[in-house]
């Protein structure tokens, strides 16, 4: 791994006594994935092995969150609630949509490499559904058919823009 990367490592095990490094687990993870777009099965053990850890309690980590990324994704990353709340209030339908709509089914990514369609548990704001979550941060609440069509239009445009004069 690059020597910047190490020294990110460093800085987060630091936050912890010798005898609780492996706390750093998910912040090491979180780096790997900034830098790396994904968290490959290599990158596991690497951590693993820089915390003294098994390389499977790592896994355990990394597929228990769906925020990880276990290999490479689109440059946007849609992650739609479809568990029961939000299917009782069209959450499905949401996910329908957005497959038609990029063509792709849930799990894909576009071939453009633009979009990764997911569906994701529980986001918190059961009462917002449909809800989705753009690349891990951005959170999009009421999103009906129009309001996604809206949404997926405005992103493919921020990567259409022509260098600013
Ligand atoms: S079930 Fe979808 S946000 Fe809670």
């Amino acid at each position: 791994m690059a020597p910047e990367v190490l020294d990110r490592f460093a800085a987060e095990v630091a936050k912890f006594p010798e005898a609780g490094k492996q706390s750093a687990v998910m912040a090491l993870l979180a780096i790997v994935q900034q830098v790396e777009g994904h968290v490959s099965l290599q990158r596991e053990r690497d951590i693993a092995a820089y915390l003294g850890m098994a390389p499977i309690a790592v896994h355990e980590v990394t597929t228990f969150y769906n925020m990880y990324n276990q290999r490479p994704v689109g440059k946007f990353k849609l992650n739609v609630c479809t568990n029961l709340p939000c299917q009782l209030r069209d959450g499905a339908v949401a996910l329908a949509h957005l497959e038609k709509k990029l063509g792709v089914r849930m799990g894909e990514t576009t071939a453009d490499g633009l979009f990764t369609l997911q569906q994701s548990e529980c986001l918190g704001a059961c009462a917002d559904s449909p809800v989705m979550l753009v690349n891990d941060r951005t959170m999009c609440s009421f999103m009906s058919n129009e309001k996604l069509d809206q949404l997926i239009d405005g992103l493919r445009a921020t990567t259409s823009e022509g260098p600013k004069a």
